[in-house]
């Protein structure tokens, strides 16, 4: 067993478990393929949030099957959310599978593996203290490292199967992140995100979200700050405080907000009404002036009436999103909502799905035009892509560059040699709902020579 093709599917929070994966299997003795063709074993990564995220891991897993017959030997694995929640299911229904295994069972992988050749294995115990806190992981190339700060979710909203795939809320300690920040600036990486599904809930026992900000701001080397996502219920004031407060931290802030009907927010257990929702944006907005808002709303939920529907479109106009993530509502076994009829019908969802998507996509345009002649700094991640994906220009590809501006949109322009891993200032010449288009600005003048007291 040497070789492993590593695929990740869902969160932010998969990447970094697959890098977490990634570290542990080279610590091993293994190594890393790009090739399912060249490895030994195959791991897919999942995501169980959405059945649409599972219905694409099986198709992808029929691609294994193929391999698989050509080559028995190969181990196929499924990792993540979707092996917690299925867990044996998985085994016993798909002859293909080698090996299941849950969130907390990556430290020992290596083991497991080996144990899958002999026959089929499952490790999907929760472990309510692992964290991975001393695992080295072995982070992808680029500018941004993701660092995991808190495991698990303790608030069980009613639709949501992440408690129960990823088990209860840990944070790892202060000491240890402040060190993941150094070692990461240390390889290169310019900006962290913090990454915890309440990550604003984070708290070591002694340290809250605020001194994890405070602390990573004070390190020397790194640029920039970002975290998702935070939960409206816990953003308070010491936490807003510290956003503002640290230079480093960009001014953006991504807040589920689900739905803005108090009906369906209290039936989904969000624990917030619109009204304390719109109170935590205007003491965000108030602290942070120019912050950049996103969110994720859910349409369709059970019992969503066209009313309810209405308000959340409505507050969308009002509160002027930057961008959002839309998603139809997926009933998913083991929730409390699973156990409630569903009201709304598919097309119906697809109606108001499509409704958001237009109305949202006219608010982040005109948000976007008006930047139009104003300068951002972008934290350059490298030449821009054509056609999808991150970085993809419209309409161009080769000759620019792209990056983030400090508000998470991503920018293109004409390179200009600026290296990745670099700040440069740039005006926006144009835009799109999710792209600026901008032409970097004048150099500015190098930095002043420091003289030595005295000199
Ligand atoms: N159906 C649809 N969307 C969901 N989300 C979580 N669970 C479900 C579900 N069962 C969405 C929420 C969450 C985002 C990560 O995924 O909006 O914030
Ligand atoms: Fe799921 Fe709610 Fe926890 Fe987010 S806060 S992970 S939506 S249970």
């Amino acid at each position: 067993m040497r070789r492993v093709f590593l695929e990740t599917y869902g969160c932010q929070m998969n990447v970094a478990d697959s890098e977490t994966m990634a570290g542990v299997l080279e610590r091993a003795g293994m190594t890393l393929t790009d090739r399912p063709e060249d490895a030994d074993a195959v791991i897919l990564n999942t995501c169980a949030i959405r059945e649409h995220a599972e219905q694409r891991v099986l198709g992808r897993l029929g691609d294994f099957a193929r391999l698989k017959r050509l080559r028995p030997d190969l181990i196929v694995g499924v990792a993540g959310c979707m092996a917690q929640h299925l867990r044996a299911r998985l085994l016993d229904q798909a002859r293909v599978l080698d090996l299941v295994v849950g969130p907390d069972g990556y430290r020992r992988l290596p083991e497991l593996l080996r144990r899958a050749a002999a026959g089929p294995v499952a490790e999907v115990r929760l472990d309510r203290d692992e964290t991975y806190g001393d695992l080295e992981p072995r982070r992808a190339s680029g500018v941004r490292a993701w660092i995991t700060v808190q495991r698990g979710c303790d608030k069980f909203c009613t639709y949501c199967v992440v408690p129960y795939t990823r088990g209860r809320e840990r944070s790892l300690p202060l000491a240890d992140l402040i060190g993941q920040v150094r070692a990461a600036v240390a390889g290169g990486f310019r900006e962290v995100v913090f990454l915890g599904q309440t990550v604003n809930s984070y708290h070591d026992g002694t340290h809250d979200f605020a001194d994890l900000l405070r602390a990573a701001d004070a390190v020397d080397g790194l640029a920039r700050i970002r975290f998702t996502s935070p939960h409206p219920s816990d953003m308070g004031e010491r936490v807003i405080a510290a956003i503002a407060g640290c230079d480093k931290v960009c001014p953006q802030v991504h807040l589920p907000l689900q739905s803005a009907s108090d009906t369906v927010l209290r039936d989904m257990a969000r624990s917030y009404t619109l009204a304390q929702y719109r109170d935590v944006v205007a003491r965000l907005r108030a602290a942070v002036p120019g912050l950049a808002l996103s969110t994720d709303i859910i349409v369709g939920f059970p019992g969503e009436t066209e009313a309810d529907f209405a308000r959340t479109a409505d507050y969308m106009r009002e509160v002027r999103f930057d961008s959002a993530f839309l998603f139809k509502y997926s009933a998913r076994p083991d929730t409390r909502a699973w156990r409630q009829a569903e009201t709304v019908p598919e097309e119906e969802k697809g109606r108001r799905l499509e409704r958001l998507i237009a109305q949202q996509h006219a608010i982040s345009g005109a948000i976007n035009d008006r930047l139009i002649g104003r300068e951002v700094e972008v934290l350059v991640e490298g030449p821009a892509r054509r056609g999808g994906g991150e970085g993809a220009a419209p309409g161009r590809g080769d000759g620019q560059l792209f990056g983030k501006s400090e508000h998470f949109k991503t920018v293109v322009f004409d390179d200009d040699g600026t290296k990745a891993g670099a700040l440069r200032r740039v005006r926006v010449v144009g835009a799109t709902p999710i792209t600026l288009i901008g032409e970097a600005v004048a150099a500015p003048p190098p930095e002043p020579v420091l003289l030595r007291a005295g000199a």
